[in-house]
């Protein structure tokens, strides 16, 4: 409504009739003002919250930041302009010519014509202290106000750009995009960590469930992105009714990844577990090796980073240098080397060889702790490491039997990186129609899960996927340690703010 009144006045204002005024100066974002080659003296307008403002005899200096760069503008006034509004957190507007700055750091600056005050800021009442470098944990309890930090804006402009290099990633690598969905019937990962969808008034849908059968917020897109990625029963029931089928294809897609919220109702207060977090889901076609799978997942991890390192090096810079000093050189020696790979088997020999005092007694067949893959990454000269074929027995149905012995395991792999521990999970799927019906059997789901046998029996393919948590992932190349600071709005046990 308001863009279309503002539309309608600018259009006004654009009109034949000579206009009285001067044309108000276009606005500008902070960054594209810093960026401006030349400066010579062009009108502009910037519109931001002041973060510092210096008054001197003359001269009144204000640096406003409006988000788009870690850097502010520094706009130079008369010190006529000077009130006690003009301070620490106000929102301003000002206006005046874009110039080369005489001083050092910064190569443009505005001097300023007109600064108007938009909103002020009580600055005793703001939990944000001008000039003071508040912990991220106390930074935590305004999570209305903590993005106006730059350590928080940082995080979140690092944040924006790695997103935007995962679909990067996957475009250039031939992926399509599926928007898997968030409300689902099935429990993916079958661990029971679900939180179940119902409407808040029981009222308007008596009896039954909304949706006729419960229903959950997704704890993984996996099993969507199959459908996308594996035999599509539709289109083969189709091929009796339409001859030509050219147009239509048999198969969906061979390769596709999603990027969305995940839920999991898991009762952890640990420093890299959320109740809603966001997940890197990819699913391929025609994959018959764990190899192959982990190259994409290498690959994925060091073109985004790569691309983040030179889409914005100062975001980075400031989180490895006031947040996790000493991390630019992990993060170079995690890109510069080849992963490693070992098997579970592998992983409990060293873990059991360990000098070091476990919570939890390493033995095969049992979960690896956070505290071994900390331990294993370590031992692996803090190189990322895959860790492959899991016991059968730990893992969900959907992962390809190894039909291996006396050990019994599957095709699984979770990749383990520094700090984190576990980053990626993944694992070959089973596409035979009689070893997967056999596992839901055991699991009692095969009724539930017919539509994804029907999967197996219409041109079932060898295939394979991977999820990677992308807030675990912003934690390790940013090396922040509370997983709660690198999304927006944390959700965790007993807490919900906002
Ligand atoms: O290992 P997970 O549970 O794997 C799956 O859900 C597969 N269905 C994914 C797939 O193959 N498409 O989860 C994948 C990743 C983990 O490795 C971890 O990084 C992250 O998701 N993750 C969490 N991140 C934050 N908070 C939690 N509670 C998380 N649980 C898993
Ligand atoms: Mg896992």
């Amino acid at each position: 409504m308001l863009g279309a009144r503002c539309l309608l006045q600018a259009l006004r204002s654009c009109s034949s009739a000579p206009c009285a005024r001067p044309r108000a100066p276009a606005a500008l974002s902070v960054r594209d003002a810093l960026r401006a080659r030349g400066a010579s003296g062009e009108r502009v307008k910037v519109q931001g919250w002041i973060r510092s403002a210096r008054s001197q005899k003359e001269v009144l200096f204000l640096h406003v930041n409006d988000g788009s760069s870690l850097e502010s503008l520094q706009v130079v006034a008369d010190s006529s302009f000077d009130s006690r509004e003009l301070a620490f957190g106000s929102s301003v507007e000002a206006q005046g010519q874009l110039v080369k700055s005489p001083s050092r750091g910064q190569n443009v600056e505005l001097k300023a014509e007109k600064i108007e005050v938009i909103g002020n800021c009580d600055a005793k009442a703001f939990p944000i202290k001008y000039k003071e470098r508040h912990p991220l944990e106390y930074l935590r309890q305004y999570p209305h106000l903590r993005c106006r930090t730059n350590a928080l804006a940082s995080i979140l402009r690092v944040r924006s750009e790695a997103t935007a290099a995962v679909h990067s990633f996957f475009k250039d690598s031939g992926f399509v995009h599926i928007h898997t969905p968030v409300i689902t019937s099935n429990d993916c990962e079958g661990a029971g960590e679900l939180f179940q969808v119902e409407p808040s008034s029981k009222t308007k849908v008596p009896k039954e469930n909304f949706f006729n059968v419960p229903a959950f917020l997704t704890v993984s897109g996996q099993l969507h992105l199959e459908v996308m990625s594996g035999g599509n029963s539709t289109l083969i029931e189709m091929k009796e009714v339409v001859k030509d089928l050219n147009w239509l294809g048999i198969r969906a897609f061979t390769r596709v990844f999603t990027i969305g919220p995940t839920f999991r109702a898991e009762n952890s207060q640990s420093r890299r577990h959320l109740a809603e977090f966001y997940m890197v889901e990819a699913e391929i076609s025609f994959v018959e090796s764990l190899q192959d799978l982990m190259q994409v997942m290498e690959g994925l991890f060091k073109s985004t980073t790569m691309m983040v390192l030179s889409n914005c090096p100062k975001d980075v810079e400031l989180c490895h240098k006031f947040i996790a000093p000493g991390h630019k050189d992990r993060l170079e020696h995690m890109l510069k080397n080849n992963f490693l790979t070992i098997s579970y088997t592998e992983a409990v020999e060293i873990l059991k060889q360990a000098s070091e005092n476990f919570t939890f007694t390493p033995e095969w067949g049992v979960d690896l702790q956070t505290e071994h893959e900390k331990y294993l990454v370590k031992h692996c000269g803090n190189i990322p490491v895959f860790v492959i074929n899991y016991p059968l027995a730990l893992k969900p149905f959907y992962m390809r039997d190894n039909e291996d012995g006396p050990h019994h395991t599957v095709a699984a792999v979770d990749l383990l990186v520094p700090g984190v521990g576990e980053l990626i999970g993944g694992s070959l799927r089973e596409e035979r129609y009689h070893f997967l019906e056999q596992r839901l059997a055991r699991s009692g789901l095969t009724e539930a899960y017919q539509w994804y046998l029907d999967l197996r029996r219409f041109g079932s393919v060898p295939h394979g996927g991977f999820g990677m948590g992308f807030e675990r992932y912003l934690q390790c190349i940013l090396g922040v340690d509370n997983i709660k600071d690198v999304i927006p709005f944390p959700r965790f046990t007993h807490s919900c703010l906002l």
